[in-house]
């Protein structure tokens, strides 16, 4: 049979997804018949080229989907059954909706590589199946917020000029007063050094991360990533394509020994969450940070640096900014307001080098134009009236009091079962837990007592340990934890 293929070496889509596809159109649309037989891998491999692992993966893609299927004695043939899509095809023809759960095949086979990457099973974030009792994390006491002075806030710029706050806002950087607002509070908070034209407001930090991808990383670039570390930030890169290093992390946050060649392997980003390593809660040693910095410079590669919950540190004084201390102009600064207010906010912010921030606000527009006005202006008054700090600084009293109660709960019902990591600062606690049990044994109990725990293999790219867990406690009043911790305890008896 001939074979009239041509693949494109240049094409960021992979080889065999585009021999893949090939076939699957010649038999859609009639070229190859019911029963017609395939060329051995071996043949096709040399007449076209490629290696035989292409081909093989190719076919085997085409016989899982119901294309085609190998006769013993006859080698690969197309199915003489019709694979679903055809049914799922006709039906939508007739106007039916396809059936829940069936997903048409078809559609799927015309995602760019990002829709590709979206269309695979591994999940964006880690199952919270809610229950009386949740660890939740990330989650900030939303019962605390003071509304009354957001709403107070709300209604003054409701009332002062409500025209003027409805239209296209002028630039896709963000509000300038709330601009001025955060590199005050950064400067004096954090020691990043910037002016406010380097910030750029975003829809919270998973969309700086987003940003930052989208416009320094193409197919096949390297990023160097913490390990265990952020779901979200390694999702981003793997669904832009890039190859992920994953980079172990100890007590003193990422090991700046174990990072790849910056040069030889061209790493193009490193990102990292130093104040508080997510979700080992390491904090990153002063002496790694100048060291990444030093690491960094002249190698081509930027650091991320994802700031998310710095502001809550229950025992030393906070460590510089890595983008403070770095002179070369290599660190991406990314914060939130999403701990420090509630998520659902959505603001953020990044902070980009001079020679970027242009090019960071025409991705913007490109991608949603701007954040908006109304919830931008409230917030800058929230800031410059005191609001934030002393809203801060009631949190990290609660804080601290839910995270003592976390601990000496787990200290009184699991004593030497447990091992405690990452405990003076954030808003959750990562712990290792000696039950007998398997992971998903562990939250099925606990989910069957009420409570709602999250496993930490999720976040790992590789080497995930077993009875690892994290414990989000911000949300949570100290006698739920309390309550929550022995009820896990006899759980698991
Ligand atoms: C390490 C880290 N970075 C970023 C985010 C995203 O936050 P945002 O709500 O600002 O998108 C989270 C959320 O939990 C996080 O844990």
């Amino acid at each position: 049979m001939e074979f009239a293929i041509t693949l494109d070496n240049s094409s960021p889509v992979p080889l065999h997804r585009q021999l893949y596809e090939e076939v699957r159109q010649s038999i859609l649309n009639g070229r190859l018949s019911a029963g017609s037989r395939l060329p051995s891998s071996r043949m096709l491999a040399a007449s076209l080229g490629v290696s035989r692992s292409t081909v093989t993966q190719s076919y085997d893609q085409l016989i899982s989907e119901g294309y085609l299927q190998t006769v013993i004695g006859s080698g690969t043939i197309v199915s003489e059954q019709l694979p679903d899509e055809w049914l799922t095809a006709t039906a939508a023809k007739s106007g039916k909706a396809p059936e829940q759960g069936k997903q048409d095949k078809s559609l799927l086979s015309r995602l760019s590589i990002y829709g590709t990457s979206l269309a695979d099973a591994a999940p964006l974030d880690a199952v919270e199946v809610q229950r009386p009792i949740n660890f939740s994390i990330g989650v900030p006491a939303l019962d605390q917020f003071p509304m009354k002075t957001w709403r107070r806030l709300l209604l003054r710029h409701c009332r002062d000029n409500p025209a003027k706050l409805l239209g296209y806002a002028a630039g896709s950087k963000g509000e300038r007063v709330l601009r001025e607002a955060i590199s005050v509070y950064l400067a004096r908070s954090r020691a990043v050094r910037c002016d406010p034209d380097q910030i750029l407001i975003v829809n919270g930090s998973q969309q700086a991360i987003d940003l930052v991808t989208r416009i320094l990383i193409d197919c096949g670039d390297t990023v160097a990533l913490e390990n265990p570390g952020y779901l979200g930030a390694r999702r981003t890169f793997l669904a832009q394509g890039a190859k992920l290093v994953p980079v172990p992390v100890d007590d003193a946050g990422i090991i700046i020994d174990k990072l790849p060649s910056l040069l030889t392997k061209k790493v193009k980003l490193i990102y990292v969450t130093p104040s508080h390593q997510f979700p080992t809660g390491a904090v990153l040693s002063l002496s790694r940070r100048l060291e990444l910095i030093a690491r960094t410079a002249g190698t081509g590669a930027l650091i991320i640096e994802d700031d998310y919950d710095s502001e809550y540190r229950y025992c030393s004084r906070p460590i510089p900014a890595l983008q403070g201390l770095d002179e070369n102009e290599n660190v991406i600064y990314i914060g939130t307001f999403s701990k420090m207010l509630f998520p659902s906010l959505r603001v953020g912010y990044l902070v980009v080098p001079n020679s970027l921030s242009r090019i960071f606000e025409r991705a913007r527009w490109l991608a949603d134009r701007q954040s908006p006005t109304l919830e931008q202006l409230v917030l800058a008054d929230f800031i410059n009236e005191g609001h934030l700090e002393r809203h801060l600084r009631r949190m990290r009293a609660l804080y601290d009091r839910r995270r003592q109660a976390l601990v000496s709960a787990l200290q009184q019902y699991f004593a030497d079962r447990v091992t405690i990591m990452g405990e003076n600062t954030g808003m959750h606690l990562m712990v290792k837990l000696s039950t007998g049990f398997d992971v998903d044994e562990v939250i099925e109990r606990a989910n069957k007592a009420g409570i709602g725990i999250v496993g930490a293999e999720i976040y790992y790219l590789k080497g995930a340990q077993p009875g690892e867990f994290v414990l989000g406690y911000a949300n949570l009043a100290e006698r739920k934890i309390q309550e929550g911790v022995r009820r896990l305890a006899k759980a698991l008896r």
